[in-house]
């Protein structure tokens, strides 16, 4: 067996690239496999280009790599086990877990398994038949939810109404829908959660906001549902890292939206935090190290969405450039105005190959007082220069 490589990634997007710095201050050689050939994380190590659900692209992957672990839960677990059985490997080297995975990837087992577990979330039922049964079950109004593959809200659909819920019927009719209760939230909150066989803990709950169903931003809640979040990981016999998204409710009360078994957006402030990352963490997992206790300071995170840009331009012309500052231009010239009105902003940039309206391209962290409204403050002056 040729393990040339300590940790592979399947997927080779901002997750993975970000992980993968972090690997590589460790001292870990990594891999990741993408259908696409210029790649974040192909643009800081080595990479393969191949379609994730081709059991044999994986298995290459998986041949070479002492340990395996995952930036998206969009993965067939079928495919992986036919890969892992390709490479003549036992899936104990993967992370998260293949029975978790599957559990996490269809929306529908994810409630069941919190239900049996006693962990609090919105109630749900398999869009079937008639969906008079779900109608009657959950009334209005109800939220639809592709059972799998949704990301960015783009399975969320709402149905206050009879009428509403007619529109929808030709997406439903094509299966694979559920109906759940409409959870009236205060807020959303994220908790990143660490399990390993001896370690279990978690990062600050986070306040997220999000803008057309995409997290816009991340900062400190001022509240604690550390438990909850526990609670939603062992439910479905997670071990690794999770970015465990709850509604907290005006009664102060916490319910579990969803899990996703990776870092997540909502994790990215502890970049600059002062403690361990997320993207450590999640790195010490996969390899079987003993995990640090999260600690920092208070830190808020702002995306950076993609925009419409003249076309011929790309990010990754305008981001390698030797000029001199008053030539600069794209995002080039951006981060530089950035940087001179916040020079405390910590700006990351993923070289994505396009902007794309919606696309997240990057982020910025701030921290200490008032981190939220100077991470406002800097993203704005950032996407003022960015043409
Ligand atoms: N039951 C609900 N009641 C009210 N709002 C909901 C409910 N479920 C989801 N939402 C809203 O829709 C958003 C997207 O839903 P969800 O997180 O389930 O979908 P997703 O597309 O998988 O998410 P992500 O954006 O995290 O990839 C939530 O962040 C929340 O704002
Ligand atoms: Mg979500």
């Amino acid at each position: 067996m040729n393990q040339s490589y300590d940790l592979g990634f399947l997927g080779g997007g901002q997750l993975a690239r970000m992980s993968i710095m972090a690997a590589q201050k460790l001292d870990f050689h990594c891999l990741s496999l993408d259908p696409g050939k210029v790649t974040p994380s192909s643009l800081i190590a080595p990479s393969l280009q191949g379609e994730l659900s081709d059991p044999e692209k994986v298995a290459h992957l998986i041949i070479q790599c002492k340990y395996i672990t995952l930036e998206n839960e969009f993965i067939p677990v079928q495919t992986i086990r036919q890969a892992l059985i390709i490479a003549d490997r036992d899936p104990s080297c993967i992370i998260p877990g293949l029975g978790t995975l599957a559990t996490i990837q269809d929306k529908l087992l994810q409630r069941q398994a919190y239900d049996a577990y006693g962990a609090p979330s919105p109630k749900a039922v398999a869009l079937e038949g008639d969906y008079s049964n779900a109608i009657a079950e959950i009334g209005f109004p109800m939220v639809l939810k592709a059972r799998f593959g949704g990301y960015d809200g783009k399975g969320t659909r709402y149905a206050r109404t009879q009428e509403e819920f007619e529109t929808h019927r030709p997406l439903i009719d094509q299966g694979n829908w559920l109906a759940e209760e409409f959870v009236p939230f205060k807020r959303e909150l994220a908790v990143m959660v660490y399990r390993s066989q001896t370690q279990t803990g978690c990062f600050p709950t986070m306040e997220t906001v999000q803008v057309n169903h995409v997290c816009d931003q991340v900062f400190p809640s001022g509240t604690d549902a550390s438990a909850a979040a526990i609670a939603a990981v062992e439910a479905v016999q997670g071990y690794g890292l999770f970015g465990v998204e709850l509604f907290e409710l005006e009664s102060g009360d916490f319910l579990i939206n969803e899990i996703a078994p990776r870092p997540h957006n909502t994790g990215h402030y502890s970049q600059d935090w002062g403690g361990i990352s997320q993207f450590e963490q999640h790195v010490r997992l996969a390899t079987h190290l003993t995990c640090a206790t999260p600690v920092g300071q208070e830190t808020c995170m702002v995306n950076i969405l993609g925009i419409e840009l003249p076309s011929g331009t790309n990010e990754a012309n305008a981001t390698h450039t030797n000029s001199p500052l008053e030539e600069r231009t794209g995002v080039d010239f951006a981060r530089a105005e950035l940087l001179r009105h916040h020079s405390e902003a910590n700006f990351h940039w993923y070289g994505k190959a396009e902007s794309r309206p919606g696309r997240k391209m990057g982020h910025i962290n701030i921290s200490g007082p008032d981190c939220r409204n100077r991470a406002l403050a800097a993203r704005q002056s950032f996407l003022e220069s960015w043409k």
